[in-house]
C-alpha cells in the first residue's frame, strides 16, 4: 500500500479515528484510540455533533504521557451557521472572513495547539454549486493555510462539480476531501476520480454504517472467511487498497484493534477488489 502524502508533501496517516457522537466519553475514547495505535484524530468544532474540546482534553492526558503533539495528525473544521446549533464557536453576525478566524481560534485553543494538521471546510451552504459565501470562506480557510497554521486544508460534503469548482477557481485547491461514502454510488466514484485527477487524498467515512448491504453480501464473506477476517475488516481493507483513507467511529477497544489490524494483517486480491467496487451498484 502507498503511503498517503498530499500533493503539497505532507504525510498523512493511512486510518483516522473519529470523535462524532461521542459526547461526554470523547475524551476517554480518544485517549483509548491513541493508545491503540491511531495518530490521526478528526473533529469539528459543531457542538451538536462533537465535543472538540474534550478531544483537547484527552491531548494534554496523552501529553503527560509522553505522546508528542508532533506524534498526531489533528483535523478539525469550520461549520457554517447552517450546520450549527445556537452555540456557534464565532459571533454569528460577523462577516464570514472573521467568523472563520474566530473559529479556528477557538479550534486552537480547544486542542492545545499552534498548528492544526487539517482544517476542513465541514460542507458547501447549498448541495448545488459553490456560492459566494463558500468562496469567501475558502479564501479564509487559505490565509490560515499561508500563514503556516495549518498544514493542509479540505472540505467535506462535497459534490463531483463542486469539487471540480473549487478545483479550479481557488488559488490552493483543496488536499483532502471527507465524504460519506456509498457503495450504491460506485463508493463516490465520481467524487473520487477528480481526487484522482488532481492528487488529493479521499477521506471516507460510514463505510459501514452506510453499507450494510455490502456487509451482508455473501461475496464479502467468503472473503473474509479465505482472509482470516470479518466482513467490517474486508471493508476497510478495500477503501485501503483503492486509495482511500477510511475513518472509524468505533467506541470499542477490540474494535479499534480490529480496525487497525487491517493495516497490516490480511491483503485482498485485485479479483477481491474488483468484486466489492461491483457490489451494490
Ligand atoms: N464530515 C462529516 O460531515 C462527517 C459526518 C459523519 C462522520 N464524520 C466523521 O467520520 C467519523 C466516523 O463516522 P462513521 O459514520 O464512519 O462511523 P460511526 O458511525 O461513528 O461508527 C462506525 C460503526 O461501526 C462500528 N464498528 C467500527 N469498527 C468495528 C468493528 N471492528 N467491529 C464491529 N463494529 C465496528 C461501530 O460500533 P462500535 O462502537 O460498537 O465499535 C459503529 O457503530 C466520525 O466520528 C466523524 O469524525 C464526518
Amino acid at each position: 500500500m502507498d503511503r498517503l502524502v498530499t500533493y503539497n508533501n505532507v504525510e498523512i496517516p493511512p486510518f483516522m479515528y473519529g470523535t462524532a457522537w461521542k459526547k461526554d466519553q470523547t475524551a476517554r475514547l480518544v485517549e483509548l484510540a491513541v493508545d491503540s495505535g491511531f495518530t490521526a484524530i478528526d473533529t469539528a468544532n459543531q457542538l451538536i455533533h462533537y465535543q472538540e474540546a474534550l478531544v483537547g482534553e484527552a491531548l494534554l492526558a496523552l501529553a503527560k504521557k509522553g505522546v508528542k503533539r508532533e506524534s498526531l495528525f489533528l483535523q478539525t473544521k469550520f461549520t457554517s451557521v447552517s450546520g450549527q446549533d445556537h452555540r456557534t464557536p464565532y459571533d454569528q453576525s460577523a462577516d464570514l472572513h472573521t467568523q472563520v478566524q474566530q473559529s479556528f481560534e477557538s479550534s486552537r485553543k480547544h486542542l492545545h495547539t499552534d498548528y492544526l494538521d487539517s482544517y476542513v471546510l465541514h460542507g458547501p451552504h447549498s448541495r448545488w454549486g459553490l456560492s459566494q459565501a463558500d468562496c469567501d470562506v475558502w479564501a479564509a480557510m487559505e490565509e490560515y493555510y499561508q500563514a503556516g497554521k495549518t498544514t493542509v486544508i479540505g472540505i467535506s460534503n462535497v459534490q463531483a462539480d463542486q469539487l471540480q469548482e473549487l478545483c479550479d477557481k481557488a488559488s490552493v485547491k483543496p488536499m483532502i476531501v471527507q465524504n460519506r461514502c456509498y457503495a450504491v454510488m460506485g463508493w463516490d466514484k465520481e467524487v473520487r476520480e477528480i481526487c484522482k485527477v488532481q492528487g488529493i487524498i479521499y477521506q471516507g467515512f460510514s463505510l459501514l454504517t452506510a453499507n450494510q448491504d455490502v456487509l451482508r453480501d455473501p461475496q464479502v464473506w467468503d472473503i473474509a472467511k479465505r482472509v482470516g477476517a470479518n466482513p467490517l475488516q474486508v471493508i476497510f481493507r478495500f477503501a485501503l487498497q483503492i486509495g482511500m483513507l477510511p475513518l472509524t467511529g468505533t467506541t470499542n477497544e477490540q474494535h479499534m484493534k480490529d480496525d487497525l489490524a487491517v493495516l497490516t494483517q490480511f491483503e485482498l486480491s485485485t479479483d477481491d477488489v474488483q468484486k466489492i467496487e461491483s457490489i451494490g451498484i
